[in-house]
């Protein structure tokens, strides 16, 4: 069955971005978000969008992209403009494909009620976030189902944990 996962990387104090951008380099996390999200959904804020090169959707997977503003209308991106409407196309999509959110801080906060698991990539270092995500470890509507073995990453020692809601 298909299912919607946040996944994301956080620092020791779960701060997730600074200045509309990432907090660390992890090549080995970036793999793992290509692997795990090719030829499935992708589901953005606007501003995650603009974080990208080039300000492009990625390639090989459907994008979902929520703005307010209804000017703001990408190529080739499925354009949303308000979160009824987001969780519309993410549910639609749901039906037969995994559909994951892949930020910023505000959708991962908003999506929090509605995805089945959090993929989060624990750093041990502080980035010095200005944004943060929620510390999952005190959130009663989620269990640690899974830890991957620990992987070092451009000197950062890393380690994805698998939240599941509990039903
Ligand atoms: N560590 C990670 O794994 C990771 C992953 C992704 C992003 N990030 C970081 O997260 C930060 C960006 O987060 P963010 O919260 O600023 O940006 P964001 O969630 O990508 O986008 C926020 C924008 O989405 C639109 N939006 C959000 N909620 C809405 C709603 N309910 N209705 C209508 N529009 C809505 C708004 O667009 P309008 O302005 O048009 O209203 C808002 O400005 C960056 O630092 C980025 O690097 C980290």
């Amino acid at each position: 069955m298909s299912k919607i996962i946040s996944i994301l990387n956080c620092d020791q104090n779960y701060g997730i971005g600074k200045r509309n951008g990432l907090l660390f380099r992890l090549p080995a996390d970036m793999a793992f978000f290509k692997a795990s999200t090719l030829g499935h959904v992708v589901a953005m804020g606007e501003n995650t969008l603009l974080s990208f090169p080039k300000q492009k959707p990625l390639k090989d997977r459907v994008n979902i992209v929520l703005s307010q503003d209804e000017t703001h209308n990408y190529e080739d991106v499925v354009n949303v403009h308000s979160f009824d409407e987001f969780l519309k196309q993410i549910r639609a999509n749901c039906a037969d494909n995994d559909v994951f959110i892949i930020g910023g801080a505000s959708i991962y906060r908003q999506m929090l009620p509605y995805v089945d698991e959090v993929w989060l990539n624990k750093v041990s270092a502080d980035g010095e976030a200005e944004v943060f995500f929620v510390n999952m470890d005190e959130r009663e509507d989620f269990e640690l189902v899974e830890k991957k073995e620990p992987v070092m990453d451009n000197g950062y020692q890393t380690q994805v944990h698998i939240y599941r809601k509990i039903r």
